[in-house]
C-alpha cells in the first residue's frame, strides 16, 4: 500500500500544482511541501489561495518554500501572464501537476470562447505546460502529471465542431471529452518527448471517486444518491495519492496512467490504471488534438 509517507525527499525540487486551493490539489500541495519541495499553489482566486497557504503553513512542518500563483485557466492571456511571471522567478520546474478542473457547470465559455470544461481542463493546461516547457527542459528529471478521469472512457471521440458550444450542451459528454483530451495530451506529450530524447516524464493520474468541490454542480440529494452506489467515496488526501505517486515514485515511466487499485478503480491506493479504450490510445486523434490546440492557443513547445 503506497501512501504519501513513501514520497522521497524533495528538497530543492520546484513544484507547481494548479487548483491547489482545495480538494485533491490542496492535498497534493501539502504532501509535496511536507517532503521539502518548493511548491507554488496555483489558484484562480487570490483570497482562496492565501487562505489555503496560511492554513498549510500553520499546520505543516517543512523545510521547503510555499508560494501562491494566481492563474485563471479559462483565459489564455492570463495563463500566459502567469507563466511569464513564474518564468521570471524560477529557472527550473521539476514537477508540474495539471490538476485544476471543473465538472458539469451550466453551459458557459472561457474568455476565448471555448466550452468551459474543454477550455479549463485541457486547453488551459496545454497552454500552461507549453509556456513552462523551457523550465521543464532545464530540470534534470522533470515530470508533468495531468489529471484525467475514468470519464475519459465514456466518449468515443472529440467533435471538433462542438468545442465552442456550437451544438446543444451535454454537460457530462463535455466533461468526458475534456478528460479524454487530457489523456490524449499526456500520451502525445510523452511520444514527442521521447522522439527528441528529453528527460521529462509525461504521465496521467485519476483519483477514482473522491468527495470534493468538483461535485458542486450536482444538487445535494442527487449527489448523495450517486455516492451511495459506491462502496467507498474517498477523501481528498487519498484521492491525491495517484497524482503523488505519478509525480514522485522512482518506478514511474513516461506514458503511464495511475489510479486507485480497487475494483473498477473507484477507490484504493495507487496502481497502474487499466482504463483504456481505442479512443484514448488513438495516435491520430492525439495528433489532431495537438495541432488544434497549437493553432488555437498559439503555443509552441519548442521540443528541439
Ligand atoms: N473528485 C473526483 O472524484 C475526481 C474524479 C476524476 C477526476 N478528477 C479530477 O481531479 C482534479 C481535481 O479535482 P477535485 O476533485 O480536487 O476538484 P475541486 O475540489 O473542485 O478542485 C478543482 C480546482 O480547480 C480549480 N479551478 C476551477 N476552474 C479553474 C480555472 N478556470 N482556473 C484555475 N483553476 C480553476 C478550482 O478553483 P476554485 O476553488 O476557485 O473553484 C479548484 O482549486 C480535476 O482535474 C478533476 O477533473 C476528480
Amino acid at each position: 500500500m503506497w501512501t504519501k509517507e513513501n514520497i522521497p525527499d524533495l528538497t530543492g525540487k520546484t513544484a507547481l500544482v494548479t487548483g491547489g486551493n482545495t480538494g485533491i490539489g490542496y492535498e497534493t500541495v501539502i504532501a509535496l511541501y511536507e517532503k521539502g519541495a518548493n511548491v507554488t499553489l496555483a489558484a484562480r482566486d487570490e483570497k482562496k489561495a492565501k487562505a489555503a497557504v496560511e492554513k498549510i503553513k500553520s499546520e505543516t512542518r517543512s523545510t521547503g518554500i510555499l508560494e501562491i500563483g494566481i492563474v485563471n485557466l479559462a483565459s489564455l492571456a492570463q495563463t500566459k501572464t502567469f507563466a511569464d511571471e513564474f518564468k521570471s522567478k524560477h529557472t527550473q520546474l521539476d514537477i508540474l501537476i495539471n490538476n485544476a478542473g471543473v465538472m458539469i457547470p451550466p453551459a458557459s465559455k472561457t474568455d476565448d470562447g471555448f466550452e468551459l470544461q474543454f477550455g479549463v481542463n485541457f486547453l488551459g493546461h496545454f497552454a500552461l505546460t507549453g509556456h513552462l516547457f523551457p523550465l521543464l527542459k532545464n530540470s534534470p528529471d522533470a515530470r508533468v502529471v495531468t489529471l484525467s478521469s475514468g470519464a475519459a472512457t465514456l466518449t468515443d471521440g472529440i467533435d471538433f465542431e462542438n468545442l465552442k458550444l456550437e451544438k446543444p450542451y451535454n454537460e457530462w459528454q463535455s466533461y468526458a471529452v475534456s478528460k479524454l483530451a487530457d489523456i490524449l495530451f499526456t500520451y502525445e506529450l510523452d511520444r514527442k518527448i521521447k522522439s527528441v530524447g528529453l528527460n521529462i516524464l509525461s504521465v496521467a493520474a485519476h483519483p477514482g471517486v473522491t468527495r470534493t468541490d468538483l461535485q458542486r454542480h450536482i444538487p445535494g440529494e442527487q449527489l448523495e444518491g450517486m455516492f451511495s452506489e459506491f462502496d467507498e467515496v474517498m477523501q481528498p488526501w487519498q484521492g491525491a495519492l495517484p497524482s503523488l505517486f505519478a509525480a514522485t515514485d522512482a518506478s514511474v515511466k513516461g506514458g503511464e496512467f495511475f489510479g486507485p487499485d480497487g475494483e473498477k478503480e473507484f477507490s484504493g491506493y495507487p496502481a497502474l490504471s487499466k482504463h483504456s479504450t481505442p479512443t484514448m490510445t488513438d495516435k491520430e486523434l492525439a495528433k489532431k488534438l495537438w495541432r488544434y490546440a497549437e493553432d488555437v492557443t498559439l503555443v509552441d513547445f519548442h521540443f528541439k
